[in-house]
């Protein structure tokens, strides 16, 4: 049987200005929600590396953040290791918004 995403609305768009994170908790999962240039994005808050919370870390430029622990940096709009340490992609999320409502989007399993 196939099972369909799941939508969880995770913040207001007026509360996370551009070049900012936000720590948000669904399903039991850690997820960093940034907004880059106005269009939001959702990565798992766990760096590849050792874990930190990428939540906690700096976005460096449009569309990159660097881990609060080692400075590893990666692509928030791909997920993709753009430095080291870190050399493994972390997971990033679909993201939808309607209107103030950002949801993230988690594909079935
Ligand atoms: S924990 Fe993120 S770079 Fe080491």
């Amino acid at each position: 049987m196939d099972q369909a995403a799941r939508s969880y609305v995770v913040a207001n768009a007026a509360d996370l200005a551009p070049g900012a994170i936000k720590r948000v908790e669904v399903d039991g999962r850690g997820i960093a929600l940034f907004n880059v240039d106005g269009t939001f994005y959702a990565v798992n808050d766990s760096c590849t590396h050792m874990r930190a919370r990428l939540s906690d870390g700096y976005v460096v430029e449009g569309g990159i953040v660097e881990c609060p622990l080692h400075f590893g940096k990666f692509d928030i709009r791909t997920g993709k290791a753009m430095s080291a340490p870190c050399t493994v992609a972390v997971r990033i999320y679909p993201v939808a918004r309607d209107g103030d409502l950002i949801s993230v989007l988690f594909p079935p399993g």
